[in-house]
């Protein structure tokens, strides 16, 4: 007997009426209703979603994952009521930074309610929780109308995902397809996952640098900084105690080996399909469009980190034995990319 295959829900990039949308996402909101895990596509990567306040159904994320328990999970909401009845306290700064970023890739991390279940705060007095900017994540989340706990859809240490294929690949063998399934709404824009922001002290400090970054943030409190540990672009230091636990440096690791160079001189070494390359888009570069296993990012931030996570995927996917990254600019706006790079290359 061959085994039922897991259901891919595709929500079609033409205008829908809600009715319609709501019609293709009923059948994932039932699932997660029901105690099953959706991988469900937010603006930053593609989320393993459960019900969060279904503490089996939150423990199954950890399983599917090979997540340790000691990793919390991000709350998700459509609306910011939701997300307040989690949390034991909303500071100023909470209302500063909500009005201003969300729906968007901004986590909080607040004081917990008792009814968070402590599988997803892994034990800690404190919970993040944000409100994607993806109408689809949304749209789902408000349909099924539970708030939803969702780590990065991807086996623990690997690459985050940013295609609904990826999710396949790396999660599809350990879903049930009695229960689960992955919601499919194209490729994902911002790539890298969420701005970690604690709001448990008396100022702000970053967690886990994101795209929104800390120029961003510092516009609308000022008093803004990292927490200690990723205060430089240099590589964070695994020593320093962990402020987000599970963000550990083993994070978002292609299978091949990355290294990241000063520049692109080294291209002239002989060609080889085992190496990879992630350039910049540039005209002293433009001669080597043509080679294999060489991918051209942005020199935009954005724009660079919205192909990054698909590019890493892509060269693991070719075979490639190492990846050879131009390292982009040291500014405050790549500050999250090179964050994701160190980790890759650590
Ligand atoms: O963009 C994102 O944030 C994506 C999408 C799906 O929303 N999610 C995501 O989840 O990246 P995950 O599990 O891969 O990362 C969650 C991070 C972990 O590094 C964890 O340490 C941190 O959130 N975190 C969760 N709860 C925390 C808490 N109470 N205190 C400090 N850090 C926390
Ligand atoms: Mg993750």
């Amino acid at each position: 007997m061959t085994r039922a295959s897991l259901p891919i829900y595709t929500v079609p990039t033409v205008d829908l009426s809600a009715d319609q949308l709501a019609h293709i996402l009923q059948p994932a909101a039932e699932r997660l209703r029901a105690g099953g895990l959706v991988a469900i596509p937010t603006e930053t990567v593609y989320g393993l979603g459960a019900n969060a306040l279904d503490s089996t159904a939150v423990a199954r994320i950890f399983t599917t994952k090979g997540r340790p328990p000691q990793n919390p999970l991000i709350v998700h909401a459509a609306n910011i009521q939701t997300l307040q009845n989690l949390v034991a306290a909303w500071p100023e700064h909470a209302q500063q930074l909500a009005e201003n970023f969300w729906p968007g890739p901004l986590t909080l991390v607040l004081p917990k309610q008792p009814v968070v279940p402590s599988l997803i705060s892994a034990g800690l007095d404190s919970v993040a929780i944000r409100i994607p900017a993806h109408p689809i994540a949304r749209a789902l989340i408000e349909l099924a109308d539970v708030p939803v706990a969702a780590p990065s859809a991807n086996r623990y240490t690997h690459i985050s995902p940013t295609t609904a294929q990826h999710v396949q690949n790396d999660l599809g063998a350990y879903l049930d397809p009695a229960t689960d399934a992955i919601l499919d709404a194209g490729p994902t824009t911002v790539g890298i996952e969420s701005t970690i922001v604690s709001l448990l002290g008396p100022e702000p400090r970053i967690l886990r640098p994101g795209m929104i970054s800390r120029d961003d943030l510092r516009r609308v409190i000022p008093s803004t900084d990292y927490a200690a540990g990723i205060s430089d672009l240099d590589a964070i230091d695994e020593t320093t105690p962990k402020l987000s636990p599970g963000l550990s440096k083993k994070h978002y690791a292609p299978r091949a080996k990355v290294i990241i160079l000063p520049d692109t001189r080294h291209f002239y070494a002989p060609e080889n399909p085992r190496i990879g390359w992630i350039c910049l888009d540039s005209i002293a570069n433009a001669p080597h469009k043509n080679r294999p296993a060489t991918v051209f990012l942005s020199t935009n931030p954005h724009t660079y980190a919205e192909a990054f996570y698909s590019a890493l995927h892509q060269l693991d996917d070719l075979g490639c034995d190492s990846i050879l990254v131009e390292a982009p600019p040291r500014t405050d706006a790549w500050h999250a990319i090179w964050d994701r790079l160190n980790r890759a290359a650590s």
